[in-house]
């Protein structure tokens, strides 16, 4: 078993893409009972504090940072939950540009595969490894671009275009023809953040136009109950019955169909492979 490499991407921030790590890699590991990893290229480090607060995990000392540095990220696992394990990130990270300098002076294309390098050993001990990324087109991006099998493309609804799925795409592109990236679009998630907003169907079905069923039928929404994770952790409620919390089961009910699509695109992607 070799693990799918995942990564979520959208260059803008505030757009749904830690919530779908930290919610995908939740329904991954207890629903669908994988050996799951989420790797957090983030130096905000929110997919950290989130999956710190689901595994009720204070203090954290394994860090992405060290394992860049020592060039192993086998040591630097935290485990979360059963079957759910992090590489934690931290502000130091913010370094990685200098330190891939430093480390590959002239070599563009070790600077730019220097994470695929890393992941390499990981695979083997996971079925899924999902990564967070920070909102810029940068060394983190392109890092995680060339170490992912597949990348999940977030669509902002609510803007009037789908400028951001397609800047994405097109960079893509670029790392595919310059660095011989190997990435496939494994879903395009249609995400609406704001409250009490409305999805624009027009952008949803210009995408669909454009991007045919690679946009998935799920759409998440505003859920107040997502948001609380942020701050809570990821869970799922009992009530007095012992009947799950209907918000919890609605929140999470939207990550495990964005899941199922997910599984059928990228067996639907190795069939078209051979
Ligand atoms: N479906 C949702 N419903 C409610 N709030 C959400 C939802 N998705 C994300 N959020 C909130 O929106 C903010 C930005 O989301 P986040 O996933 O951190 O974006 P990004 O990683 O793209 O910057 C966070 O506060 C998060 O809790
Ligand atoms: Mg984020």
């Amino acid at each position: 078993m070799s693990a799918d490499v995942f990564v979520v991407g959208n260059f803008k921030g505030g757009v749904g893409k830690t919530k779908t790590v930290t919610m995908l890699s939740y329904i991954s590991a207890v629903n669908k009972h994988r050996r799951t990893l989420v790797v957090d290229l983030d130096p905000q480090a929110n997919a950290t504090s989130i999956l710190a607060k689901t595994g009720n995990i204070t203090d954290i000392n394994k860090n992405i940072t060290d394992g860049f540095t020592n060039g192993d990220l086998t040591n630097q696992i935290t485990p979360i939950i059963p079957n759910l394990d992090l590489i934690a990130s931290n502000t130091q990270f913010s370094r990685l540009p200098k330190m891939l300098l430093q480390s590959f002076p002239d070599d563009d294309k070790r600077q730019v595969t220097y994470l695929r390098q890393l992941l390499e050993p990981l695979r083997e001990q996971y079925d899924a490894i999902y990564l967070d990324v920070p909102p810029t087109i940068s060394d983190f991006s392109d890092n995680a671009m060339m170490a992912s099998d597949y990348c999940i493309i977030i669509l902002q609804t609510q803007e009037l275009s789908f400028d951001g799925a397609k800047t994405y795409i097109n960079y893509m592109q670029y790392l595919i023809d310059n660095y011989g990236a190997k990435l496939d679009i494994v879903g395009i998630l249609p995400c609406m953040l704001r409250a009490g907003g409305r999805v624009d169907k027009k952008v949803l079905s210009d995408a669909r136009q454009e991007f045919g069923n690679n946009v998935l039928n799920t759409i998440v929404t505003y859920q107040e109950r997502l948001k609380a994770y942020d701050a809570e952790g990821i869970s799922m409620g009992k009530i007095y019955t012992g009947q799950n919390d209907q918000w919890d089961q609605r929140a999470h009910k939207v990550f495990e169909n964005v899941l199922d699509e997910i599984d059928l695109h990228k067996l639907a992607l190795q069939e078209e492979e051979g």
